[in-house]
């Protein structure tokens, strides 16, 4: 089967189509540095010709307000109608758990192109996962104020991306669902528990303040807004797992 994945050569884009020519499929890892650019349309007709299924893992160069907005409805807008054009069968995006439960400039970009995806004719499966582990450190220099990292208490259960792109693959494979699928990590604490736990096993002296007024990304953080509230699928690797492939890896 011809599978695109736009955004192939990010952090999941690349994992997912790996995972999927190991499968035996015809995987065209696509993004700006190959040719095919969803916001300016550039090389998007020549690129999804005889494809089945394409998933979508590009993201905002900025992360801005206003600048991810655009990104997200430009790029989605482009994407489905190119996708429309070449017969695509089973359209495939990756969102946030709780994108419409938290407010802030990101989360609702991403709700933005999920009503454009339910909004088109194509079959479609949308994948919402929770935080990658991979993000930890991004989140933290986000949160500090003076020496501190300051994070809210309400409940965070952060997924690998290893285990994303394994159920984003398998997502793919599958018949479209025409909604949407939840995904989070193995393990679910307080937010300011889970990044104190992040800093001690990678050797961060920073200290984390647990503090409910704390905004994640200007956005209120109640106990709920981050983890998934009904069914998901749960990846495996824990936290501690995670930090030591990753010292590995490095
Ligand atoms: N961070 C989280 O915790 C989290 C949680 C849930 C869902 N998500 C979602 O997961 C998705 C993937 O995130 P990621 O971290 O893997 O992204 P990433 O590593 O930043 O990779 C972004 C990809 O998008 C491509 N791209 C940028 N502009 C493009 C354009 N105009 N046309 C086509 N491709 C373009 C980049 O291509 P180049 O390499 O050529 O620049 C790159 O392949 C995003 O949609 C994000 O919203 C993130």
């Amino acid at each position: 089967m011809k599978i695109i994945v736009i955004g192939g050569t990010g952090l999941i884009g690349s994992k997912t189509s790996a995972i999927l020519r190991q499968g035996g499929h015809e995987v065209v890892a696509a993004s700006p540095k190959s040719g095919v650019n969803t916001i300016t349309g550039e090389g998007l007709k020549q690129g999804l010709a005889g494809a089945a299924v394409v998933i979508d893992l590009a993201n905002s160069p900025s992360f801005e307000d206003k600048a991810v907005l655009e990104f997200f409805e430009t790029s989605g807008r482009n994407l489905l109608a190119a996708e429309a054009a070449a017969g695509v069968r089973h359209h495939v995006a990756l969102s946030i758990v709780g994108t419409d439960r938290s407010d802030n400039g990101y989360f609702r970009a991403k709700v933005a192109q999920e009503k454009l995806i339910e909004a088109s004719r194509i079959p479609y499966t949308i994948v919402r996962a929770t935080q990658f582990m991979e993000f930890l450190g991004a989140i933290a220099a986000s949160a500090m104020v003076g020496n501190a990292v300051r994070l809210p208490p309400g409940l965070f259960q952060p997924i690998a991306a290893d285990d994303v792109a394994a159920n984003v693959a398998d997502v793919a494979l599958r018949a479209p669902q025409n909604g949407i699928i939840e995904i989070a990590g193995p393990e679910r604490a307080p937010f300011n528990e889970i990044m104190a736990r992040y800093l001690k096993a990678i050797g961060d002296p920073r200290e984390v303040v647990r503090d409910p007024e704390a905004r994640y990304w200007g956005g209120r953080v109640e106990e709920r807004s981050l983890v998934p509230l009904g069914e998901a699928r749960l990846g495996r690797i824990r936290l501690d797992e995670w930090v030591r492939r990753s010292q590995a890896a490095a």
